[in-house]
């Protein structure tokens, strides 16, 4: 965490790039859960990885916000990699995401349903979080291909109300929260949607879910990379909804960051699972 913390301005939902290994299992992980050819998902992964465009336009964003000294520039994506591959190759017409902090994962999502749309396939994404300053990366035009719903999140699962194709729970990862938002929008799922979390790390309530509705449950631990002894840290999910520390919570945050120590150097992090409705 020292040497991440002397590269890195971030000091909550740090962002981070995988290694390449990682990135060839998460494009095989991807290809299971899909259905799609691990060659077409490499594809997809690329195509992110070499958008400018969608770069330079995260760039200037976060240059122009208020939470820039806490932001690095350059963006990294790590395990929404993922999440656009699986966008690209399975077309959804509606994702719902919950937890949008900066944005970061919205853009992306967005930035694939734009290339979808432009192929004939149209979707939206629809983005929740409590917090009315949220999603500053999330702009047009990109913005286009989404919404921010403000509000509880369980909440607003409860009123949604269309068929999801693509379901990620990333808000206040508390298991009993987490579990909430299953239930909440379980009337909503068909039977190809997928589901994500990125908590199944900390919690099994991802596993539970899967079990109660009688699907397959699949696990990605993701691995940040180390380059040229930079860490790009892990991403402890502290005080969902709380973007300041008050002493306590930076005494708690330290814990935790050494807690993420431990989980790097015995590479045991995880940020997706997910498992699809057959
Ligand atoms: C881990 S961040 C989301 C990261 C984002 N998905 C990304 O890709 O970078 C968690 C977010 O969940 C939001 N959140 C916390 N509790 C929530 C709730 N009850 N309803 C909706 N959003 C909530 C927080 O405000 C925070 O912005």
């Amino acid at each position: 965490m020292l040497k991440w913390s002397f590269t890195s301005k971030e000091h909550y939902n740090h962002t981070y790039h995988l290694t390449e290994l990682n990135v060839q299992y998460l494009a095989s992980y991807v290809a299971v859960i899909s259905g799609h050819k691990v060659s077409e998902i490499q594809g997809y992964i690329r195509e992110l990885e070499q958008d400018e465009a969608l770069r330079a336009l995260l760039r200037e964003r976060t240059l122009a916000s208020p939470d820039r000294h806490n932001s690095d520039v350059e963006p990294r994506y790590g395990r929404r990699l993922g999440w656009y591959a699986l966008v690209r190759a399975t077309k959804p017409k509606v994702i719902v995401e919950t937890g949008v902090d900066r944005g970061l994962g919205t853009a992306v999502l967005a930035a694939a349903l734009m290339r979808n749309d432009k192929e004939g396939y149209p979707g939206l994404v629809y983005a929740t979080d409590i917090i009315a300053t949220c999603g500053h990366l999330f702009a047009e035009p990109y913005k286009s291909y989404g919404r921010i719903l403000l509000g509880d999140s369980v909440e607003l699962l409860k009123k949604f109300p269309e068929p999801v194709d693509i379901f990620l729970h990333d808000s206040d990862h508390r298991p009993e929260y987490e579990w909430a938002e299953f239930l909440a929008i379980e009337p909503r799922l068909h039977a190809t949607s997928i589901v994500m979390s990125d908590n199944s790390q900390q919690t099994s309530k991802m596993f539970e879910f899967a079990e109660r509705i009688g699907k397959s449950f699949l696990y990605f631990q993701d691995q940040p990379r180390i380059t040229g002894g930079r860490a790009m840290a892990l991403a402890p999910r502290l005080f969902p909804g709380r973007k300041r520390g008050s002493r306590r919570m930076r005494r708690r945050s330290s814990r935790l960051d050494d807690r993420c120590i431990r989980g790097l150097s015995r590479g045991a992090d995880l940020r997706i699972g997910a498992f699809k409705r057959s």
